[in-house]
C-alpha cells in the first residue's frame, strides 16, 4: 500500500505529446439509454436487438472507485459521469458518494437527459454531486418526440429540471443540439423560457460522432449564426472562460438575464487546450471523442494488476496522446471518409 501511494503522489502530472495536461475525466457509467436521439443513437442501428453490454461487463462502482483515484493522482480534478443515460444505473447516488470522497476530486458532474432526475436529484445533491447538465435541444412537443426517439415526454425533463434547482444543484445547464432544418428555428424559445432562471442554457453545433447519425455538414449551425440572430432579441456580450480549455464558449444578457454558451466544436474546435480522457462502462480509456479505438483498462484490473501498473499505462497513454480530431476533421474525412469512430452513447459525450 505505501508503495502505491508513493507511486500516485510521485508520478507527477503527465502531458501529452501537444504539452496538454490530464484534468477531466469523463465516465460513462452505462452504454443504454431510455432515449434514441438520431444523432446519437438512431433507432434503426440501436433497436430491441442491438447488443449492449451484459452487467457484469461494465466496471463496477468499486472498479470506477479505483480507477478515479488513480485518474486524480495524474491531475484530474474534474468528473463528469456521462452514458448513454447514467440514471439508469441502480444507485448511482452511492458512486456520487464514494467518488466525492476522493483527494483531488473537487468536482463532480452528471449529464443526464433528465427523465429520471425528479426521483433522483436530492439523494444526488446529498451525496456530493455538485452539478448537472441536462440533455434538451427543444421545448417544442413534436420536435422533442423526433430528436429524442419518441419514449419520453417533455414534461418529465423539465419537472427535472425544476428538481435539480430545488435540490440545490443550480445553476442547471442545459445543452441543446442545434441541426439546421430540425430544430434550428425554435432554438430562441429555450432562452425565452430559461432566461432570468438558475439555468444557463447551451447550444451546442452538431457533430459527427460516431458513424451512425448520418451527419453532413450542411446540418450544422455555425454558433456565429445564433450569436446574431440571439443579440438581434436580447443584446449579449461575451465574457471569459470560467477555467482554461473550457468546452463552451460564455455569453451574457446585457440586461443580467443570465448565461448563455456555445460549444463549437464543428466551426471553432477546440482541441488546443483538451485535457479531457474518456473511459467507456466497460472500462476503456479513450483520449479523444472521435478516437478509433481504446485503452482497456478492464482487463488488467481484473487480473490482479497493482495500482503502480494501472497508473503505468495510463501514464503511458496519454503521454503519447496527439488526438486533434475536431481541428483535422475537414482533412481526415477528405483522406479517410470511413474513418471508424467510437459510438457517443458508449463514451459518453
Ligand atoms: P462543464 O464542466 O460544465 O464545462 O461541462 P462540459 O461542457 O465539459 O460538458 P458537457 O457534457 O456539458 O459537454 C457539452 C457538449 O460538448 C457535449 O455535446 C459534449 O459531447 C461536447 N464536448 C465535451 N467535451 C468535448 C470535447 O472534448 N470535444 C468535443 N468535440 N466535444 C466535446
Ligand atoms: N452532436 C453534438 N452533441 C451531441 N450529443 C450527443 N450526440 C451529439 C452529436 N452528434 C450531446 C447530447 C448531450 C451530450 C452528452 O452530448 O445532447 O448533451
Ligand atoms: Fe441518450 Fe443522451 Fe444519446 Fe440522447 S444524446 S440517445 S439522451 S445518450
Ligand atoms: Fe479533445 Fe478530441 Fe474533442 Fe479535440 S476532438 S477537443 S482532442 S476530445
Amino acid at each position: 500500500m505505501a508503495s502505491d501511494v508513493h507511486d500516485i503522489r510521485g508520478a507527477g502530472n503527465p502531458l501529452d505529446r501537444l504539452g496538454r495536461p490530464l484534468h477531466d475525466l469523463r465516465i460513462s457509467v452505462m452504454d443504454r439509454c431510455n432515449f434514441r436521439c438520431p444523432y446519437c443513437m438512431p433507432k434503426d442501428s440501436f433497436h430491441e436487438n442491438y447488443r449492449f453490454l451484459r452487467s457484469q461487463e461494465r466496471l463496477s462502482f468499486d472498479e470506477i472507485v479505483r480507477l478515479s483515484r488513480l485518474f486524480a493522482g495524474l491531475g484530474v480534478r474534474k468528473l463528469r459521469l456521462t452514458g448513454g443515460e447514467p440514471l439508469l444505473r441502480a444507485n448511482l447516488a452511492d458512486l456520487v458518494g464514494d467518488l466525492s470522497a476522493i483527494a483531488g476530486i473537487d468536482d463532480i458532474a452528471l449529464t443526464t437527459n433528465g427523465v429520471l432526475l425528479g426521483q433522483h436529484a436530492v439523494d444526488l445533491y446529498a451525496n456530493g454531486l455538485k452539478r448537472v447538465t441536462v440533455s434538451l435541444d427543444t421545448l417544442d412537443e413534436t420536435i422533442f418526440k423526433r430528436m429524442s426517439g419518441g419514449f419520453a415526454a417533455l414534461t418529465q425533463v423539465l419537472e427535472g429540471i425544476e428538481a435539480a434547482i430545488s435540490a440545490g444543484l443550480e445553476p442547471v445547464k442545459v445543452n441543446a443540439v442545434i441541426e439546421r432544418g430540425v430544430n434550428d428555428h425554435a432554438a430562441l424559445d429555450l432562452l425565452e423560457r430559461f432566461r432570468g432562471r438558475p439555468v444557463i442554457v447551451r447550444f451546442v453545433e452538431f457533430m459527427d460522432v460516431g458513424n451512425r447519425n448520418a451527419w453532413r455538414p450542411d446540418m450544422v449551425v455555425p454558433s456565429r449564426e445564433l450569436v446574431t440572430r440571439i443579440h438581434e432579441r436580447w443584446p449579449i456580450h461575451p465574457v471569459s472562460e470560467n477555467y482554461r480549455g473550457e468546452v463552451a464558449q460564455r455569453w451574457r444578457f446585457d440586461d443580467g438575464a443570465g448565461e448563455i454558451g456555445f460549444i463549437s466544436s464543428v466551426s471553432q474546435p477546440f482541441c488546443g487546450a483538451c485535457s479531457r480522457a474518456r473511459l467507456s462502462s466497460e472500462g476503456s480509456f479513450y483520449t479523444c471523442l472521435f478516437a478509433t479505438d481504446g485503452l482497456d483498462l478492464r482487463t488488467p484490473l481484473r487480473s490482479g494488476a497493482d495500482d503502480a501498473q494501472l497508473l503505468r499505462t495510463i501514464r503511458g497513454a496519454w503521454t503519447e496522446r496527439r488526438d486533434r480530431y475536431s481541428e483535422q476533421r475537414d482533412e481526415l474525412r477528405r483522406s479517410d471518409p470511413m474513418h471508424r469512430k467510437i459510438e457517443m452513447h458508449y463514451i459518453g459525450g
